[in-house]
């Protein structure tokens, strides 16, 4: 039988969009080929990938270069930039793969969280290909889709603990399956990449030349690694009375400007100059996010163990988003994971960041399931804000476990 598809509108998932269930014509075939289109911030990002986890054809337009000029994404820009981008990211990518869009078997696209302007261009684009091509769709979280796309290259089992960190977002959950995530924590302020881009360019770090076209995240990291006297600095645990896994980094923020105009009063900086102590600034600062997104995740490990929710057998954590891309604070959470019996895995640096890359790769978990296949999807289902799964963050909260933090410089990080 060729193509026996059921067609019903549905409302279900809250998605006024149309499901397509029970495609045997896709079930049967031998290789599945998914086109991801990602716009939720501030990067173009498409790819080809096939069901073997190959990445077929990719393209990024990243916009790092000229929001950093403004010291944050502009929505505004980055929505003028999407539309210019959006054509050329997708045709790039099928080009690259060399296939048509004709051999593509669904297209998936981040319709939530994000900036919605934004995500409403790769969605209009999206709807627009699938309506020339008939194409089904398949709406991606693009939480989700940085949790899993370590999936493509390692065998890795549900459940696992993620830990999502990045420009937007601070996360702790339990993936149970493609579609079934357990929050046990998140950020209760400014995400831990936003405030790394706000103190780096306090620091005026894209005046050097070096850094000068790098993420703040990535500038801090590498100015850290010449650091001579990070002691000189020290910095509050953040939300250390808290029992829970929640994050905040708001407070270290304030304490590293604090600490920099003291040095600027200090040694008369002034205009486009940088403190001496730039270096030790920016080691203690990463450190000190380092150790509290540990402390945070020892907790959160120490939780599924009492609930029963890892398998003693498959003790795995993924660590993603960009900020992920820090070795500082990956290896910050490959010694908890040590001290708790768990493997630690990060995807490749380049998706860590936005890519187009993760939402075809969950296109492929989603369509392997056949869950959260449509003909068509509504624009009112693209939305700004999208919890990840089901919150246990009170659970973890009444638990109040108890976590001592693990000093990193004890452990001879710097
Ligand atoms: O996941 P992502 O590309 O976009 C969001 O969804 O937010 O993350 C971007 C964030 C930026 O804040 C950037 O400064 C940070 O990731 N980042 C890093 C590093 N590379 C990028 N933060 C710390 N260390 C890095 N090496
Ligand atoms: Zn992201």
């Amino acid at each position: 039988m060729l193509l026996l598809c059921s067609m019903f509108s549905t409302y279900s998932k809250g998605l006024k969009s149309t499901l397509l269930i029970g495609n045997s014509r896709y079930l049967s075939k031998a290789k599945v080929t998914i086109l991801g289109i990602e716009t939720s911030c501030d990067d173009t990002g498409c790819a080809v990938v096939d069901d073997t986890g190959k990445i077929l054809g990719e393209s990024l337009y990243s916009q790092n270069d000229i929001h950093i000029r403004y010291g944050g994404v502009n929505p505004l820009i980055a929505y003028e930039l999407h539309r210019n981008n959006i054509e050329l990211a997708v045709n790039k990518a099928i080009q690259s793969s060399n296939l048509k869009i004709s051999n593509i078997d669904a297209i998936a696209v981040t319709t939530k969280p994000g900036m919605l302007i934004n995500l409403q261009v790769g969605v209009k684009y999206a709807k627009y290909l699938a309506r020339k091509f008939h194409k089904p769709l398949i709406p991606i979280h693009h939480m989700e889709a940085h949790a899993l796309v370590t999936r493509m290259y390692q065998t890795i089992a549900f459940p696992f603990i993620v830990l999502l960190i990045s420009g937007g977002h601070c996360l702790l959950a339990v993936a149970k399956d493609v579609d079934e995530f357990l929050l046990l924590g998140e950020g209760l302020d400014n995400a831990p990449g936003e405030i790394m881009d706000k103190v780096a360019r306090r620091l005026k770090l894209k005046n050097v030349t070096e850094y000068s076209l790098m993420p703040g995240g990535k500038a801090i990291e590498v100015a850290a690694r010449k650091a001579l006297n990070p002691e000189q600095f020290k910095f509050p645990l953040p939300l250390a009375r808290y029992r829970d896994c929640n994050f905040s980094f708001s407070g270290l923020k304030d304490s590293v400007f604090r600490s920099l105009t003291k040095k600027e009063s200090e040694h008369g900086t002034i205009g486009d100059e940088i403190v001496p102590e730039v270096n030790d600034l920016c080691a203690a600062f990463q450190l000190a996010v380092a150790e509290h997104i540990a402390h945070r995740t020892e907790r959160a490990l120490i939780f599924c163990e009492k609930e029963d929710l890892i398998s003693s057998h498959n003790r795995t954590i993924i660590v993603s988003g960009g900020v992920a891309c820090n070795d500082t604070i990956f290896q910050s959470i490959e010694l908890i994971g040590k001290k708790m019996g768990y493997r630690v895995y990060r995807p490749p640096s380049r998706l860590c960041t936005d890519n187009g890359v993760m939402i075809a790769w969950n296109g492929i978990e989603k369509f392997r399931k056949q869950i959260d296949i449509f003909s068509d999807i509504d624009l009112s289902d693209v939305t700004p804000i999208a919890p990840l799964g089901k919150s246990l963050v009170n659970e973890v909260k009444a638990a109040q476990i108890p976590v001592r933090v693990t000093r990193l410089k004890k452990h001879g990080f710097t």
